[in-house]
């Protein structure tokens, strides 16, 4: 079939150009229940897949973040997670602040971008109209982008003047898994590149890749039995320090998005600024407290929420007896730990929703790619 396109005014024909893309699209065969749980499964292969970059790109665009007046990463959702990830990493390793600014909100802040400020774009889908919108802003003010997406030829993609893909395969459940950890092996690569360890990075990212293999193995049948004991609770917390409060956020947003319950993720130290109020008797609260920098302070917090009563599950490679539930991960160099604590999180999601009855692929009222503003 031949198509053609004409302008609208002058009724002339328009000679486009045509360019094949791979449309990797296409539902593949199922054999777990969900492709939920198939993304979850597949993330030891997938995060493998996110480190295979271009190095000579990775160290150019290192020196740009180095050499930015300003670093502003834009996202939105989990998404954006990745990029408070990305943040944490930028000052831990290359000593470099930057800000993550919701894309709905980014146009309110276009006026201190320029030539100078460096976008870090990040989008599984490349077409989330927020960030493309920001982007465009951004760019029209001299502002240089760089892209992290999952799709090649995606709005995103063409607009940027770098890109990183997260070359995970098509991500075909609404709640983003393998994309999630992707974007964050790449953040984790650029923020490594910045002080030359691109080598070191990729063996560690490799050995997490190992111990996610591990976690999935270990915890499914007890995520499973604490799913069915919380899915009744209609209030969630979700609380952790430093990095890990990135990871308190995705934990919160993936609950509620396919579970439909209401969940909260928040810096630890905040509680006791409000929310501690709502902590009574059996409230579920999720803490995120792997054995890192951050260990000791949201236990400390983690006390405050237990002497009010709530339900503690605790996310650790280390077992403490405030912890009424232990969801074990392995011990890993502490700045990886994000990658390992994430996995938990998503599989208590899962059987959450499941338990609940509802279909976690196809969460009422979300669609994959908000194409919309
Ligand atoms: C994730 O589980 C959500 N479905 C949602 O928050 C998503 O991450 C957000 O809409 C951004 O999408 P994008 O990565 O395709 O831009």
């Amino acid at each position: 079939m031949t198509i053609k396109f004409f302008d609208v005014e002058t009724g002339k024909e328009i000679n486009k150009k045509t360019e094949e893309v791979k449309s990797e699209e296409k539902e593949e065969e199922l054999k777990e229940e969900h492709y939920m749980l198939k993304e979850i499964l597949e993330q030891p292969e997938t995060i493998k897949k996110a480190t295979e970059q271009d190095e000579q790109k990775l160290l150019e665009t290192a020196m740009e973040i180095l050499r930015a007046k300003n670093v502003i990463f834009t996202a939105c959702g989990t998404a954006r997670y990745a990029a408070i990830v990305g943040r944490y990493l930028f000052s831990k390793i290359a000593k470099k602040f930057s800000e993550v600014i919701m894309a709905h909100e980014f146009q309110y802040f276009i006026d201190s971008v320029d030539k100078d400020t460096l976008i870090i774009a990040v989008s599984q889908s490349g077409e989330t109209a927020d960030v493309l919108e920001g982007v465009k802003k951004a760019k029209e003010n001299g502002a240089k982008i760089v892209a992290v997406t999952n799709v090649e030829n995606s709005s995103l993609d063409r607009i940027s003047d770098q890109t990183f893909f997260l070359n995970c395969g098509p991500e075909i459940a609404v709640a983003s898994t393998k994309a999630f950890t992707g974007q964050l092996a790449v953040l984790y690569l650029l923020a490594f590149a910045t002080v030359n360890k691109i080598q070191e990075v990729k063996i560690e990212l490799k050995k997490v890749s190992e111990k996610v293999e591990e976690i999935i193995s270990q915890n499914g049948g007890l995520l499973k039995e604490l799913a069915e004991k919380l899915k009744d609770h209609q209030d969630f917390y979700f609380i952790a320090r430093g990095i890990d409060f990135a990871i308190a956020a995705e934990g919160a947003i993936k609950l509620k998005e396919i579970s439909y319950a209401h969940a909260e993720g928040m810096p630890a130290g905040e509680l006791k600024h409000g929310t501690l109020s709502l902590i009574e008797e059996g409230i579920p609260i999720v803490a995120i407290c792997p054995k890192d920098y951050t260990y000791e302070e949201t236990l400390n917090n983690v006390q405050e929420a237990k002497s009010r009563g709530g339900f503690i599950i605790g996310v650790s490679d280390e077992k403490n007896e405030i912890f009424d539930s232990w969801l074990k991960i392995p011990k890993i160099e502490e700045i990886f730990y994000p990658l390992l604590t994430v996995i938990p999180l998503q599989l208590l999601a899962y059987y959450l929703a499941v338990a609940r009855g509802n279909n976690p692929d196809k969460p009422r009222n979300l669609a994959k790619s908000v194409t919309v503003k």
